[in-house]
């Protein structure tokens, strides 16, 4: 009645933005994204029937505000009739700070717990498990370029293309760390409620998905970057365009964008993301890593820089 899993987060080049059903948590949009390999969640699971409560236990401290999420999911997972459980999770970068750390935490969650209770759900049945606790978590469960689709009342998620098909590096530069203010579904629904660009933001989405497919399948760096630059843009718009308006980024995130274009008018390959917080992280191809690392190390204002490679989806590890 114990297992652990790990996962990485994924970082999404065209933006999942907007719910079609809170509910259920469905996306109103596709999205792609790539899975990293050096940043990593682990997830351990312990149903215990002695147990009066779910308990969870983030990085070694008591942690009872994502509780409920957690419950919840278990629930889904296991059946509400399940014992309750010890829930422990550690990971090796800032959490709730755009960095995607709820994607690989539900994606580690779903599958240590399906392995908890000997199971066996399809990835694709844990990928739609790991999505209603948090859309981008579907993402996680697979490795390199992943698709995320709407279909019917369901998401589909599928690897587009292996990670060491294309191994490109992503350099993330932290410039703030701690908790975001306004969480990724209250920032979501105020865009689709008072965001007068939302609308065009759903429209366009499908013409985004098909421009970055073309340039994923041909390897075509430049297509990419430039497609990718503009959904996160046009994301971001779509925020500061909403009542109130949100806007995650700092005086640093700016400067890192500043940064990333003064290094392409230099002729390196690379590109920026940004999600639901101020990091920056900066896509490249190999032989470029050391020249964006370095460049963003030296940007005034940046904490930390982490760099990762692609990784494989979650996987169950072994208990220690
Ligand atoms: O999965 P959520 O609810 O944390 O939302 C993720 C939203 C973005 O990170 C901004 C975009 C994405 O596709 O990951």
């Amino acid at each position: 009645m114990r297992a652990t899993a790990k996962a990485q987060p994924n970082i999404a080049l065209i933006k999942y933005w907007g719910k079609r059903d809170t509910r259920r948590n469905l996306p109103a949009v596709g999205s792609i994204s790539i899975t990293l390999a050096d940043l990593y969640t682990t997830m351990s699971v312990a149903f215990d029937k002695s147990l009066g409560a779910d308990v969870l236990v983030v990085n070694g401290a008591d942690d009872s505000s994502m509780l409920p999420r957690v419950s919840r999911c278990l629930d889904n997972v296991v059946g509400a009739d399940r014992a309750h459980a010890r829930i422990e999770s550690e990971s090796n970068f800032p959490i709730a700070a755009g960095l995607a750390s709820s994607a690989s935490a539900f994606a580690a969650l779903v599958v240590a717990a399906d392995a908890a209770v000997g199971r066996e759900n399809t990835s694709a049945q844990l990928a739609s498990l790991a999505g209603q606790a948090s859309g981008s978590a579907a993402r996680s469960l697979y490795g390199g370029f992943v698709e995320l689709k709407n279909a019917g009342g369901d998401i589909i998620v599928s690897e587009l293309r292996g990670r060491d098909d294309w191994p490109l590096r992503v350099v993330v530069a932290v410039t703030a760390t701690g908790p975001k203010p306004v969480g990724s579904t209250e920032a979501m629904e105020a865009s689709r409620n008072s965001s007068p660009f939302y609308d065009r933001w759903i429209e366009q989405q499908d013409a985004d998905l098909d421009e970055a497919r073309v340039a994923i399948s041909g390897k075509d760096f430049a297509r990419l970057a430039s497609v990718a630059e503009h959904n996160c843009l046009k994301m971001h718009s779509v925020m500061w365009g909403s009542r109130p308006p949100m806007i995650y980024w700092n005086s640093t995130t700016l400067a890192c964008m500043q940064t990333i274009r003064e290094l392409q008018s230099a002729g390196v390959a690379v590109f920026f993301t940004i999600d639901a917080g101020p990091q920056v992280k900066a896509i490249c191809k190999p032989e470029d890593e050391a020249a964006v690392q370095q460049a963003l190390a030296a940007t005034s204002g940046v904490e930390q820089v982490l760099v990762s490679g692609l990784g494989q989806g979650a996987v169950q590890i072994n208990d220690d």
